[in-house]
Formats: structure tokens, sequence, C-alpha cells
């Protein structure tokens, strides 16, 4: 038998070794998972739920491990590592009152015609597929509402945050549900391709690039049985309309822009400016970003955002604010390495108004796009140029023009003098087009872990013929 791939991890603040392990067997892991989840699935509904609640408990005693642990493999500073944990505890009580609300069992009863009643059943074996980025908030935020309705779960960590997956798999198993019911699978592309395909895996829930996702699809494509919740990346765009408030306009685009050094899939990557606004917002956006701290996770004082996740994104990114520049953009701030050897990069900020064809690619790093335009309904057509929706933000404007944007914006989230990320785990969060597949997570996450069955039932057999029957 050929001995297993080992997969090393790396902290992209320092380029040290954090963790190493043995890629997964992924039939065996599936063949445990279908063995374990059916005594899962016929525990009590109060039975998970305590389970999922020591679970908090237990990600509580580690907090301050766990955080260290995601900002060590991330990159991000500890204070976001923080707000990350924070969240998967809070995810908890969130997916308890949305399996109630949005997948939970109603009985109508009516004295001629017996009972009417509407019930959910999970899945089966749900695999969960997670990105980088937040890598234990978002599989957490598929996770938590797949065990509650009672599915078996694999999470395949992303291959550059095994670490993190590791721990919150440990921290499952702490709680007392059976380890069969949540494994950890470790391992790559080839892995994660496996474990979608295979036959004994009912539910595929992912959170990564749109390039991934469509290629899930596609392989799915004839396998309509099998659930498929695509949570992918964005083109998001920005609109700076009409606003004295100029120095609250540039930190509400400096958060959406460069937060999580901009790897967040709602995070801004297109910022749409009135013409008679550009210079003051640019300069404002401009001297903001000037201040803003790239450093360490454990620097003191602390960074506003850290490197990127690894050297070959950062050259990616650097070679993307290239190409940007070789046709036709305009350097606002160029993207520099500030360490040759490590992934730290300076967030960059670029006027590509004259370019004749932008790509519309999803560029997840800390790079805006600034594109200047006159006219409102151009601002909204300018917006909708692309082929994502996942989010979008006025800045500025009237009620009666954000009432435009909003009818008009094809996006799953729009907001009005908000960023456009740092959505709320307690509302649904998707998109459409290349971001996602009208299945929409967070507290909607419940929607796609159980299907509804409907049945009419009454205790004994009751019925007569009607019209159509000869003599008696
Ligand atoms: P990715 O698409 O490269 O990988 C995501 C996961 O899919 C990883 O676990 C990876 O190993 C696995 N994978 C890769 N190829 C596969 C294949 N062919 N079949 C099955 N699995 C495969 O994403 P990433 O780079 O880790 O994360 C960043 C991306 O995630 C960005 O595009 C970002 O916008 C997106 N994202 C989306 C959301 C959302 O909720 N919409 C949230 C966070 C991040
Ligand atoms: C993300 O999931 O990448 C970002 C979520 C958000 O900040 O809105």
């Amino acid at each position: 038998m050929a001995a297993a791939q080992t997969l090393v991890s790396f902290e992209p603040a320092t380029g040290a070794e954090l963790w190493r392990g043995e890629h997964g067997n992924v039939d065996r892991i599936v063949a445990t998972a279908r063995k374990s989840w059916a005594a899962w699935a016929a525990s009590p509904l109060a039975t998970r739920i305590e389970l999922v609640r020591r679970f908090s408990n237990e990600v509580l005693k580690d907090q301050q491990e766990f955080a260290e642990l995601i900002a060590r493999e991330t990159g991000k500073p500890m204070w976001e590592a923080r707000t990350e944990v924070e969240a998967v505890m809070a995810k908890v009580e969130i997916s308890v009152r949305a399996y109630a609300e949005r997948t939970g069992q109603r009985k109508l009863d009516s004295a001629l015609q017996g009972s009417a009643a509407l019930r959910h059943k999970p899945h089966g074996v749900m695999a969960v597929l997670g990105p980088y980025n937040f890598p234990a908030h978002l599989p957490n935020g598929h996770m938590l509402p797949a065990l509650i309705a009672g599915n078996a779960v694999i999470l395949k960590p992303s291959e550059k945050t095994p670490a993190v997956g590791a721990k919150l798999v440990e921290l499952f198993n702490r709680c007392g549900i059976p380890e069969g019911v949540v494994q950890l699978l470790i391992g790559g592309p080839e892995e994660g391709k496996a474990l979608v395909a295979h036959p004994d895996v009912n539910g595929v829930l992912f959170t990564g690039s749109a390039q991934v996702g469509i290629a899930i699809n596609r392989k799915l494509a004839t396998e309509p049985g099998k659930i498929v919740a695509l949570e992918m990346g964005g083109n998001n765009p920005m609109v700076v309309w009409d606003t004295p408030k100029i120095a609250d306009a540039a930190a509400l685009i400096v958060q959406s822009a460069f937060t999580t050094a901009g790897q967040r899939c709602t995070a801004a990557r297109r910022l749409i400016v009135k013409d008679t606004m550009y210079d003051e917002v640019i300069g404002e956006v401009r001297s903001l970003t000037d201040r803003l701290i790239v450093g360490a996770p454990f620097d003191e004082p602390a960074p506003f955002m850290g490197p990127v996740i690894d050297n070959a994104t950062a050259d990616q990114l650097t070679e993307s604010f290239l190409y940007l520049l070789s046709n036709g953009g305009k350097a606002i701030r160029h993207m520099r390495r500030l360490r040759e050897d490590l992934p730290f990069v300076s967030p960059a900020i670029i006027d590509t108004t004259a370019m004749a064809d932008r790509p519309d690619v999803e560029l997840f790093g800390p790079l805006l796009q600034v594109i200047k335009v006159s006219d409102f309904d151009e601002a909204i057509a300018e917006a909708n140029r692309t082929r994502f929706g996942l989010s979008a933000s006025l800045v500025g404007g009237n009620p009666q023009q954000y009432n435009r944007f909003w009818a008009n914006i094809r996006a799953g989230i729009v907001n009005w003098n908000r960023p456009t990320n740092g959505a709320s785990s307690a509302a649904p969060f998707g998109g459409i087009g290349f971001s996602g597949n009208h299945r929409p997570a967070a507290f909607y996450a419940a929607d796609y872990c159980a299907y509804p069955v409907t049945s009419t039932e009454m205790e004994q057999p009751r019925a007569s013929v009607g019209v159509g029957f000869k003599g008696s």
C-alpha cells in the first residue's frame, strides 16, 4: 500500500512550519460516517441540541488557544481571530433558532380529515469543503446546522488551513457527539473531488472560489439527488454618491476593501464614485490607507491587516496589479511586496476608468479598483457589470436613490451607508450569478441541511367512494 501523502501548513507571517498531518482515506471516512449517521438522526432533537451547546462550552474553554491558532495559520491579526472564535460560539444558538424557524415541525389538525404534518429529515452524510479565509467560522456555519438536523458531517478544510480544521473537529469530538458523526478529512483538491463524487455522500456544502464551485456543480449535474450549496466569491461594488460625510465614507471604503487583507468574499473590489466627489473621496481614502498598519498577528501596536495567505497569492496579486496598470489603469496607491520572502503586500488602489475591458474576476486581496462616473444610472449599470452577485453598498445618496439602487442591483446583500462586508450570521447570506446557487448560508443554512416531508395522517382508515361506482 502506498504511504499516505503528508500535508504541511506554514504561518504566512513568519514562514515557520505550523502543522503537518497525513491525507485522509476518503472511502474509509465516508464508510464510518455512513455507519454513524442513522443513530445520530434517530437521537432526539433535544439531545443533538444539548451536545452542540456543549461544543460551544468546549470552544469557550480553548478560546485563546483557538484564536492564536487561527491568527498563526491565516496571518490575520489576533483581534480579528478572536472575533472569528466568538462567531463560532454565537452560531450555536443562531442555528438552534434557525432549525426551529426554518425547518421545524408543523401540525394542522382537522376533525374530518385527520392532520396535516410538515416535518423535516436530514439528508445523511454531508461533505463540508472549507476556504482558508475564515477556516473555523465558515465551515462551522455549515456543520452546526447539519448536525442539529441529524446529518453526519465530514469536514475537508482548505489545504492552506488544516490545523484550524483539525482543531474544530477536535472540539466537536470533545463535546460528546459520536466521533463517526463529525470527522476530519485532510487533503487538497484531489480529496475534495473524491468526496464530492462519492456515492455515499448525500450533500456537498461548499465555501470557496467560483472556479471550484462551478467545477463541483458540473460534476454533480447528473446527480439531482445530492444537495449542493455553493457559497462563492464576488466582484463587489461600492457606489459613493452625494454625501458631505467624506471621512465616514473613506472609513467605510477602507474597511470594506482591506479588512482581512481583502480576503473576504464580501470585500469591496470596485469603488464607483461620482465625478464631482472623486478628488475629495479618493484623497481621503488614500490618506487613510497610508495610515493603515500592515503587520504580523501578534504585533504591537495591533495591525489593521496581516499578510495574504501565501507567497503564490502575493505574487498573483502583484501581477494582477501590473496587468491593470499596463492595460490602462492609473495607480493611486501601488501594490508592493513589503517583505521579499513573506506574503505581506501593501493595500493598493488603482483607477481603471479608462480601461477598455475590465476583467470581471475576483482579485482576492487588498486591491481596490476605482471607476469614475457622472450619472446615478451609469453608477448602477457599472455596479452590475459583473457575473458575480454577492454584496453591494451605496454610500451617500438619498432614500429615493437608495430605493433605486436596491431595486436594480443584482446581489444577495445590498447595504446603505454600511460596508459591503461584516455580514451577520443571524441573516441569510448568499449571492447570485457566480456567487452562489440560490442556497444561501448563515441563517438559511437550515434549509439545505434537511428536506421537508409532508404527511396527511389519521389513526384509523376512514374513506368512502364518491362518483362513478355501480350499485352496492
Ligand atoms: P478554493 O475554491 O480554492 O477551495 C475551497 C475548498 O475546495 C478547499 O477545501 C479546496 O481544497 C477544495 N477544492 C479545491 N478544488 C476542488 C475540487 N475540484 N473539488 C472539490 N473540492 C475542491 O477557495 P479558497 O481559495 O480556499 O478560498 C477563497 C475563496 O472562497 C474566495 O473566492 C472567496 O470569495 C470564497 N469565499 C466565499 C464565501 C461565501 O460565503 N460566499 C466565504 C468565504 C470565502
Ligand atoms: C466572508 O465570508 O468572506 C466575509 C463575510 C463578511 O465579512 O461579510
